[in-house]
């Protein structure tokens, strides 16, 4: 079967979920929509894209050159399943619309978790994700987080987490957002809402997070620390990371010193966008105390994290495949996503 995916908010997280989609043999892209007939939408158009837009905008899209496929309403009757990437909270007030023309839909972190049946994280929850209707793809924050957790609990067990979040103030493209020149508590009375969210995919997992906006547009970074069921040494943890996916260990030795290292690294390598699918951690940071309690740091960059995610929920939905593992072997192969480097 190939599943015909459409997609409703085409911006930083959209055109990065419609390009990964057009790298599989599984699913195809029948369009994507938009509000405004911007540089992005007329770049997506000369590159053959669909595009598809609210009624009253067929004129202005028209004006901008864009010959437009259809209404938001047109897309949805050729699709089997929608992902939803408008902006934090629109989504909702799409559902209704998904479900009368009874469409799948996958929705992004921004979302609330009580507006579908699975808030997923393909490494934790895949199987819960099997058959279902409505999906939400955690935050860039929170799938890291799941990662990372997954990794040490499975081989180590976790009594609980306590995490503090490094978030950029805006990404790249945004000159509405901030700070420019201040560290932000987010907020000011702890704690953040990422441990929650984890929650909805971790339910059994203790967990507390902080978190403060900073003014850096490339990506998050974590300061990890938690407390194991077993005592443990830094090699453990190295071989734990290095056997899972979508993580990977980066050396200082190799120069990776900063966020600004990761990118510069994705830039090098002809990423398109520069985007880093996995959770980059800093190698020489793992550090274990008393034993059985670890320290480490990683960066998430935010615009592209979720991206490998949202490939396998639309499997999962479609039980194209049943095994998250070869699921995630699948997406992780076309996308490119690596284990180790250099290899
Ligand atoms: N950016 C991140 O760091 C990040 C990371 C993980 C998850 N998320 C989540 O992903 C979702 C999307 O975020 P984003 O950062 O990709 O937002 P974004 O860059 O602002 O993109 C949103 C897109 O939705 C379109 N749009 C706006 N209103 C619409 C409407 N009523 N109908 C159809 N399309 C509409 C916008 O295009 P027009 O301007 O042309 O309307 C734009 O293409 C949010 O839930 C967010 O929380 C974001």
């Amino acid at each position: 079967m190939v599943v015909n995916v459409v997609i409703n908010g085409y911006g930083t997280i959209g055109k990065r979920i419609a390009d990964a989609i057009l790298k599989q043999n599984d699913m195809k892209l029948i369009g994507v929509a938009k509000t405004k007939p911007d540089y992005s939408a007329i770049i997506a158009y000369r590159n053959g894209l669909y595009i598809y837009t609210l009624r009253d905008n067929i004129d202005k899209f028209e004006a901008a050159g864009i010959s437009v496929a259809g209404t938001i309403e047109d897309m949805l009757d050729a699709a089997d399943l929608v992902i939803d990437a408008t902006p934090k909270g629109v989504g909702a007030k799409y559902k209704s619309l998904y479900e009368s023309k009874s469409k799948k839909a996958i929705f992004q972190g921004g979302e609330k978790g009580d507006l579908v049946e699975v808030s997923f994280n393909a490494l934790c929850n895949y199987d819960k994700a099997l058959g279902k209707k409505y999906i939400r793809v955690v935050s860039c924050n929170t799938t890291a987080l799941c990662r990372v957790i997954w990794a040490l609990k499975k081989n180590f067990g976790i009594k609980k987490v306590r995490a503090t979040i490094i978030r950029r103030g805006a990404d790249p493209h945004e000159i509405k957002r901030g700070p420019i020149e201040a560290l932000v508590p987010n907020p000011v009375k702890l704690p953040s809402h990422h441990g929650p969210d984890v929650k909805t995919v971790i339910s059994d997992i203790d967990i507390v997070t902080t978190a403060i906006i900073a003014p850096t547009s490339r990506m998050h970074m974590h300061v990890f620390n938690a407390e194991l069921e077993k005592n443990v040494t830094v090699d453990d943890v190295i071989d734990a990371f290095e056997e899972a996916p979508r993580i990977i260990l980066l050396s200082e030795t190799n120069g990776f010193n900063s966020t600004a290292a990761f990118i510069e690294w994705s830039r090098d390598m002809g990423r398109k966008r520069y985007d880093i699918y996995e959770v980059p951690i800093f190698k020489e940071s793992i550090t274990i105390v008393n034993g059985n309690e670890i320290w480490l740091m990683y960066g998430v960059h935010q615009e592209a994290i979720v991206v490998p995610e949202n490939i396998d929920a639309i499997r999962a939905m479609f039980e194209l495949e049943t095994d998250g593992f070869k699921s995630i072997k699948k997406t992780d192969n076309s996308l490119r996503i690596l284990k180790r480097w250099p290899e």
